[in-house]
């Protein structure tokens, strides 16, 4: 049976992106039917008569796109006015992130909807649909920070770059995987003094191989690393523990002891946050200040450049979309050692270990 792919608009605040674009739905004509909501690729530059000439049907409301739809494929978790519109009939292929969230989480089990969180979806020991967006997130933390660290916005009035031989600002990122190196590039580029902490230290000794005396590297948890983060001018947090909630790296301890004007940018609120009680904000509302110190904590950083994000996101989804189209799909997802780790939701049961342990709930096995 042809089965119905269903793109929706985002609707999570400042979103832009959308999960596929023309170019790689063309692809599915013949194996599936693709239903994109009108103007859901607007936001990345993709117009209703791009994805038609893509051989996509345009619908005109979410209520028509989810009820069309046997998978539905997104890029963000549902947001609540999107609850009432999934059924059990769906599976649900998107960033879920169910580790920070109980009340999506219960919402989905209470729906008996599969739900696949592709942030968990592995290949080779990585995670192929998260480095893209952490690639772009590490980027634009650098360059948010810069921005927040402006005296207008409240913060120190310091120069990223350096202008002269100088080195005036200092940047300290802890946990250095996709996120973290790709903020490190950036910084190291315009001339920052970069520090950089992770508990792997293989992770730090690789960095000091590509960026020699250009970087410091230490381990964290120690009196220095804590040191190192209380006296930068920019703080990036980017830890990760896979499907789980990330540990507090940034404690309110570490705030109270810096300067006024501080930046700390906290990637990892996706997961929850790894900033002591941090608050999520939105790209309109960047940031909270606690202690005169600025925390932006935003959930969908690669939200602010969809043209960028969507083309990524779609080249690494696409091949995943074409997986579910597989008539006895169900039973070699589940079997597949790379793939069984997104598969977090089936029938009002949580599969996921990492998702139960972060929220206190009882997992369950499929047999
Ligand atoms: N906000 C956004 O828009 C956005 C976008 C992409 C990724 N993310 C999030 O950013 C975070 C990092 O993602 P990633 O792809 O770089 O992960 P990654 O697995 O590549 O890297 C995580 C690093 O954190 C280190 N780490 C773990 N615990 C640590 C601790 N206590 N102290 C120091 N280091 C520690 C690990 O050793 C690893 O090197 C994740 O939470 C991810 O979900 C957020």
């Amino acid at each position: 049976m042809i089965k119905k792919i269903g793109i929706p608009k985002e609707v999570k605040k400042d979103e832009g992106r959308v999960s596929l674009i023309p170019e790689h739905i063309a692809q599915f004509t013949g194996l599936a039917d693709i239903f994109i909501e009108s103007g859901a690729g607007l936001g990345s530059g993709f117009s209703d008569k791009d994805y038609t000439k893509a051989g996509a049907k345009i619908v005109d409301s979410p209520t028509e796109l989810y009820g069309n739809s046997d998978i539905i494929c997104k890029v963000k978790e549902p947001q609540e006015q999107e609850f009432e519109l999934l059924d059990s009939s769906h599976v649900l292929f998107g960033y879920l992130h169910l580790a920070s969230n109980l009340d999506l989480t219960k919402k989905l089990l209470e729906k008996k909807l599969t739900g696949i969180a592709t942030e968990m979806i592995m290949d080779d020991n990585i995670y192929p649909l998260l480095i893209p967006m952490s690639k772009i997130a590490g980027n634009l933390a650098i360059q948010k920070g810069m921005q927040f660290l402006e005296y207008s916005s409240g913060g120190k009035g310091v120069l990223l770059s350096s202008i002269s031989e100088k080195k005036n600002a200092k940047v300290t990122v802890i946990g250095c995987g996709e996120v973290g190196k790709s903020s490190i590039s950036k910084a190291i580029s315009i001339g920052a003094n970069v520090t950089a902490i992770d508990l792997n230290e293989k992770v730090l000794e690789d960095l000091k191989k590509v960026y020699g005396d250009s970087i410091n590297t230490l381990k964290g948890d120690t009196k220095e690393s804590t040191n190192a983060i209380r006296s930068a001018d920019l703080i990036i947090g980017a830890v990760l523990i896979p499907g789980k909630k990330p540990p507090v790296v940034i404690k309110n301890e570490d705030i109270s002891k810096m300067e006024k004007g501080t930046v700390i940018i906290d990637v990892a609120i996706d997961q929850g946050g790894c900033v002591e009680k941090v608050k999520a904000n939105t790209h309109s509302e960047p940031f909270t200040v606690r202690d005169g110190v600025l925390i932006s904590a935003i959930a969908n950083l690669p939200g602010a450049v969809p043209k960028t994000s969507s083309i990524e996101l779609s080249t690494a989804l696409q091949k995943y979309v074409y997986f579910l189209l597989q008539e006895d799909w169900f039973e070699n997802y589940k079997n597949d050692k790379n793939l069984s780790p997104s598969l977090q939701i089936h029938n009002g049961l949580l599969l996921s270990e990492e998702v139960a342990d972060s929220l206190s709930l009882s997992v369950s096995k499929l047999v």
